[in-house]
């Protein structure tokens, strides 16, 4: 008999959880996004109940008009560092831009976060859709949307040679001898490209997973080009089952015209949940998340979106207004999604201001049918797994003790862990080194 799909789940840090005002809510702690005593309780959380990993999104410009998370929190990589040594099991994804960093550094980091976690560090690669990011990186202009994605597919290939400067069994320590490592064994890259020129090797050994895992986030025609090349996983959203299925289909297609095998793509979706006893609780339970948001706060939320533009200046209860070409160069993918939506709709800005700052929950009711929600999109090849979110501060607790009991009992995700890692728990081989391949 052939052995039953396996679904796949992570969650993600995002502050108190909930919308942006969720910090306000009385059982959230109000400094959540940079308390470490929470992020370390809700990574044990997530371990026991046998997640796959703990995603850690990120970004690098901010202004008074951005969301409490985004206003202090603390750094993925260095936060996962501390989370590597009061967890197990957990895998620990954390995002880095390709635009703003080198690849030697981030090839580095994320092989130390390797070994410092016993093979459970993931890499989610992004490449900034913030224009003021150029601010605050010395530059003069934030590259354009087609060129950053260039950038991100030469930095991902360097990325990986460095990550096989050393086989294996490089390090052999011979004390009787004296020889440290075998140079036989030591490769160099000497990468000579459009962007970036890396003599390689890197200064540490390979990792327990041959390599970090790679997630790619970005879902524009570039951005699943790049993950169909390059990735092991995907963290996108959809907000129907027609579109997620439809974006599912093109990239596993796109990864079997890649040359690769379209099972070692993990797709995620991104899905916030409220668990109740029933719809009815559920849906009071938003309702009373939902009344956080000032109308104030959800037109800044909006706005990140579209480049910061500021949507004050428009009428709140006429049609969403026509932006052309704004929101292009930055969260594309998105902003097509915000404005098809609000024309299919007919919405007012109002309306599209407070779903955008606040939305319903992908997934809501009892645990039960939380469950059937998550099996309907896993079974109709609309995902492969979930990134949850709690739709309130406490969700996310109610999803593990009472939604991943009835997953298990369902024989769609496992009791325990499979091994240590992250390429166990997401049933991915092996990496081989490039510079031993035949
Ligand atoms: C689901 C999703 C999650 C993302 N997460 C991040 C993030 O944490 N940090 C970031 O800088 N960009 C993030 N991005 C933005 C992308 O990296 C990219 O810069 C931008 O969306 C433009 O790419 P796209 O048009 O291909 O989606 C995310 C995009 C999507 C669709």
């Amino acid at each position: 008999m052939a052995e039953q799909r396996q679904l796949r789940l992570g969650t993600i840090l995002h502050g108190a959880s909930g919308n942006m005002s969720a910090w306000r809510h009385p059982a959230a702690p109000a400094d959540a996004s940079i308390n470490l005593d929470f992020v370390k309780e809700t990574a044990r959380k997530a371990e026991a109940g046998k997640l796959d990993f703990l995603f850690v999104a990120d970004g690098l410009y901010i202004n008074e008009k951005s969301i409490p998370h985004f206003l202090n929190r603390f750094e993925p990589l260095t936060v996962l560092s501390a989370l590597a040594s009061v967890t197990e099991h957990l895998g620990l994804v954390g995002t880095l831009s390709t635009s703003y960093s080198e690849p030697f550094t981030t090839a580095r980091q994320f092989a130390s976060l390797d070994h410092l976690s016993g093979g459970r560090a993931g890499w989610n690669v992004v490449t900034s859709p913030l224009e003021g990011s150029a601010k605050n990186f010395s530059r003069d202009r934030h590259p354009d949307h087609a060129l950053r994605y260039r950038i991100a597919d030469e930095y991902l290939r360097v990325v990986k040679g460095l990550w096989d400067s050393w086989e294996e069994d490089a390090f052999v320590r011979d004390k009787a001898s004296g020889q440290f490592f075998d140079p036989a064994k030591l490769h160099a890259i000497d990468h000579r490209g459009d962007f970036f020129q890396v003599a390689g090797p890197l200064n540490i050994g390979r990792t327990p997973q041959g390599r970090p895992i790679i997630f790619q986030a970005g879902a524009s025609d570039d951005g699943k080009k790049l993950a169909a090349a390059h990735a092991d996983a995907i963290f996108t959203h959809q907000d129907t089952l027609e579109e997620a299925q439809a974006f599912y289909r093109d990239v596993k297609q796109q990864r079997v015209a890649a040359g690769r095998e379209e099972g070692d793509l993990h797709i995620f979706q991104g899905v916030s949940v409220i668990v109740g006893d029933d719809a009815e609780d559920a849906e009071r339970q938003y309702q009373t998340t939902a009344a956080l948001v000032s109308v104030e706060n959800a037109l800044n939320y909006l706005g990140r979106y579209f480049e910061h533009h500021d949507f004050s200046q428009y009428p709140l209860d006429a049609p969403f207004p026509e932006l052309g070409e704004l929101g292009q160069n930055s969260f594309r993918s998105t902003t097509d999604a915000i404005k098809r939506d609000a024309k299919a709709r007919q919405l007012t800005l109002r309306q599209v201001a407070l779903e955008a700052a606040s939305p319903r929950p992908r997934f809501s009711g009892s645990p039960e049918q939380v469950a059937d929600g998550l099996q309907h999109w896993f079974e109709h090849r609309a995902a492969d797994g979930f990134i949850i979110q709690g739709g309130t501060p406490e969700s996310f607790t109610h999803f593990v003790d009472r939604v991943v009991p009835v997953l298990q009992a369902r024989g769609l995700f496992r009791r325990d862990y499979p091994g240590r890692t992250l390429r166990e728990s997401l049933g991915l081989a092996l990496p081989v080194n490039q510079f031993t391949q035949q």
